[in-house]
């Protein structure tokens, strides 16, 4: 899908279909109701729909023209579309039959991002992390022949800092919040790397592409409306469209995340690799999470992990803060990666100013042409 609107106006670089841009609200129609040719997923909400077909596409590490022709989704023309479908009806029998009809066994239980599983194991190369992981693995398993083991003394929930702490103390890692910003560098896609630019100014102020107005396109926004600007003229954004160009320019903006949703705590702490993270939890609604990686020791953002559970399976992104590098008293990520189930965004940060003077005007369309 992002394919087909990166056709279309190729400076929403965030897709549509993430989790802004989708919240719909109930009731809501279904497949069944709008799409063409859909014959065993007639009632998943539509919200859902794109999530679930990127879920099936990670899951089999390819994207959607596997199956599709863009454009003409509704057609049964690719077999692999056909074989997609006996192979949906297949995973729904496994479940009934073995796992009392809960999602248990996915596409990705066997497929784990390739069109032909391998029903082959490979021999033993198990590392020294990954034998002690296995040890813990064998000393866990229950044997009923010996008396339980008493549980592993949980971690005290005291000693994790609140939702509060760990968003003040990001703020002090990164030199307090911009009021505004310039940010410029090259952007890599699947289809190659162009040179981007983006103003921001508040959190609803966002001008993508250059001031000084060549022959590019660039979108701004300011409030809840936003344009394309072209040499020709402006055209209006729609509410998904200015979802997504907030969307995009919210990676850059220096207090990511601070808006807390209505359920929002701290988990516990995670280490992966030789960092430990406070991870925060937002539970967006009973389909989406949000969970966010806070250094311990830094305070500043490493990780964005967002987790949409479809009718198929749970759909995964994740965006990566790297690089961070202070630049006029603020230390923000010279390096961001959107890592998606079928595509992959970097962005290089090459300039970053922050605190620029900015006229409130900049971010709205020119009134002549
Ligand atoms: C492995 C195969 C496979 C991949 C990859 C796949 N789809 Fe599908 N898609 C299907 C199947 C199967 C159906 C029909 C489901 C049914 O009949 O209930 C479908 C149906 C659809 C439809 C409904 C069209 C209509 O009007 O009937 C849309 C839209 C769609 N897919 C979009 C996507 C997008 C976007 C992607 C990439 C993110 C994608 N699909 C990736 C297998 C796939
Ligand atoms: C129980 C294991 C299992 C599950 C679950 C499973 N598959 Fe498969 N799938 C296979 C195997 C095995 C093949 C045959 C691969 C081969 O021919 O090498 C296959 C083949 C396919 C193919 C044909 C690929 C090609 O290029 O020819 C598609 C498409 C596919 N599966 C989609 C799905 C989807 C979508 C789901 C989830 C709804 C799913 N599968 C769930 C095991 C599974």
């Amino acid at each position: 899908m992002r394919l087909v609107i990166a056709g279309v106006a190729f400076l929403l670089v965030m897709p549509l279909s993430s989790a802004a841009a989708q919240g719909a609200p109930a009731p809501e129609r279904t497949a069944g109701d709008v799409m063409k040719n859909v014959q065993l997923l007639k009632n998943v909400p539509l919200s859902e729909w794109t999530p679930m077909m990127q879920f099936i596409s990670g899951s089999l590490g390819v994207s959607c023209e596997l199956c599709h022709t863009v454009g003409k989704f509704e057609s049964d023309s690719k077999k692999t579309k056909l074989k997609a479908r006996e192979m949906i009806t297949m995973t729904r029998v496994i479940n009934d039959n073995n796992f009392g009809g809960k999602l248990v066994v996915t596409c990705n239980t066997c497929h784990q991002g390739s069109t032909h599983p391998n029903g082959t194991p490979k021999t033993w190369d198990k590392n020294a992390d990954e034998l002690t992981a296995y040890r813990n693995e064998i000393a866990a398993v229950v044997d009923t022949a010996k008396p339980a083991a008493p549980p592993p003394p949980a971690v005290p929930a005291a000693s994790l800092p609140t939702v509060a702490e760990v968003f003040a103390m990001n703020r002090k890692a990164i030199g307090g919040v911009p009021s505004s910003m310039h940010v410029a560098g090259t952007f890599t896609s699947i289809t190659g790397s162009r040179p981007f630019e983006l103003y921001t100014m508040g959190a609803d102020k966002v001008l993508i592409g250059s001031l000084t107005q060549g022959p590019r396109p660039r979108q701004t926004l300011n409030g809840d409306h936003g344009w394309v600007v072209t040499a020709q003229g402006k055209t209006p954004l729609n509410p998904a469209q200015v979802a997504g160009v907030r969307n995009a320019a919210s990676i850059f903006q220096a207090v990511r995340f601070a808006d807390a949703p209505a359920h929002r705590a701290v988990r516990g702490v995670e280490r992966i690799g030789d960092h430990s993270y406070n991870v925060v939890v937002d539970s967006l609604d009973a389909h989406q999470r949000r969970l966010l990686y806070f250094d311990v020791q830094s305070g500043l953002l490493y990780k964005v992990r967002n987790e949409f559970a479809t009718p198929l399976g749970t759909r995964v992104d994740e965006i990566l803060f790297e690089d961070y590098r202070t630049m006029n008293g603020a230390n923000l990520a010279h390096s961001i990666t959107l890592h998606y189930m079928e595509d992959r965004f970097e962005y290089r940060v090459t300039d970053l100013q922050t605190n620029i003077a900015l006229d409130p005007s900049t971010f709205d369309p020119p009134t002549h042409f």
